[in-house]
């Protein structure tokens, strides 16, 4: 267990700000992952905390570049945390997963082996084929038809990473995934866990592209917010990634955030942005320049 400093002790700041390593070594592809920056969100949290929560799991950046001895990480797209549960139990069978649809490579096109993988995925959604599809996909961008909920997104003109390589990034994330106990639950749930001195970091959905992603799970910002209110006043460290704003200065998404629930706000570069990528599929992105902004209670 982490030592907990007394609450006012442990708070971060400016003048606190700790340097922190870049982690770029992706486990999945996810739309929204914080990798390329994942450090810089790391360098806002406060200098010690008790168990570390990750409601919002996703690819599991931020939490790889933590690499805490004590977590909760969690995600609600079912498919999605059975490939955590699999790093967190049985590292080899993530290997085995990635390694057995990899290998059909050659055997028969890559396009065919994808879309034998999305047919059988579609039909019974699971961890092991969202996996392939997700390192395979047009872009890594996992996407849901509106009408029936399958993943449509076509292949990706990329060769997937080899099975070798892939091995070497589940040691990696498995070694850097030691403290972490990881679950299937809706972020409400796993903010509940917090107690005081823990910190809770939070990259929700953005609110108006989450119906082709991430399986159209629903998800209410407000109800977000019930829950961080709940933590802050039980005392635990919260900070909240939120929105893009482009260059230009407009809002990606206008979100109201209640007054008084946040002490600080940073902005973190996010470099582009990768559903704009796609959705613009050729077009020049100049201006498509992102920041996130990240919210901190402390
Ligand atoms: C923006 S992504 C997180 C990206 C992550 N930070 C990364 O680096 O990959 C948001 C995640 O929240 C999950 N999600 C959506 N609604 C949720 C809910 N109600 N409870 C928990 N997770 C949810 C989605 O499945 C998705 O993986």
């Amino acid at each position: 267990m982490h030592p907990v400093l007394p609450f006012e002790d442990a708070l971060a700041g400016e003048e606190w700000r700790r340097t922190v390593a870049p982690f770029k070594m992706q486990l999945l592809k996810w739309v929204g992952n914080k990798q390329r920056f994942a450090h810089e969100i790391v360098s806002h949290f406060p200098h010690a905390f008790g168990t570390y929560l990750e409601p919002f799991l996703g690819s599991g950046a931020v939490l790889a570049t933590l690499a805490p001895a004590d977590a909760v990480a969690a995600d609600v797209f079912k498919p999605l945390a059975d490939i955590w549960a699999a790093l967190g139990s049985d590292p080899e069978k993530l290997k085995c997963w990635y390694a057995e649809r990899r290998g059909r490579i050659g055997l028969e096109t890559k396009e065919e082996v994808y879309e034998g993988v999305k047919s059988a995925y579609n039909a019974r959604p699971n961890g092991a084929d969202l996996l392939f599809l997700c390192r395979t996909c047009y872009g890594g961008v996992v996407r849901f038809r509106k009408a029936d909920g399958h993943m449509s997104t076509p292949c990706g003109a990329h060769a997937p990473v080899s099975a070798d390589s892939f091995a070497a990034r589940v040691d990696e994330w498995s070694a850097r995934c030691r403290g972490v106990r990881f679950a299937h639950a809706d972020f409400a749930e796993t903010m509940t866990c917090a107690r005081r001195g823990d910190l809770v970091y939070c990259d929700p959905p953005y609110s108006d592209t989450q119906s082709i992603l991430y399986g159209a799970q629903r998800f209410s910002l407000s109800r977000l917010f019930e829950s961080v209110a709940e933590c802050k006043a039980r005392g635990v460290y919260v900070a909240l990634s939120i929105d893009g704003t482009k260059r230009s200065g407009d809002k990606v998404c206008d979100v109201p955030i209640p007054p008084r629930l946040f002490a600080r706000e940073a902005t973190v570069n996010c470099g582009r942005s990768m559903l704009r990528r796609f959705q613009m599929e050729g077009l020049t992105l100049e201006n498509e320049v992102v920041s996130d902004r990240l919210l901190l209670t402390y």
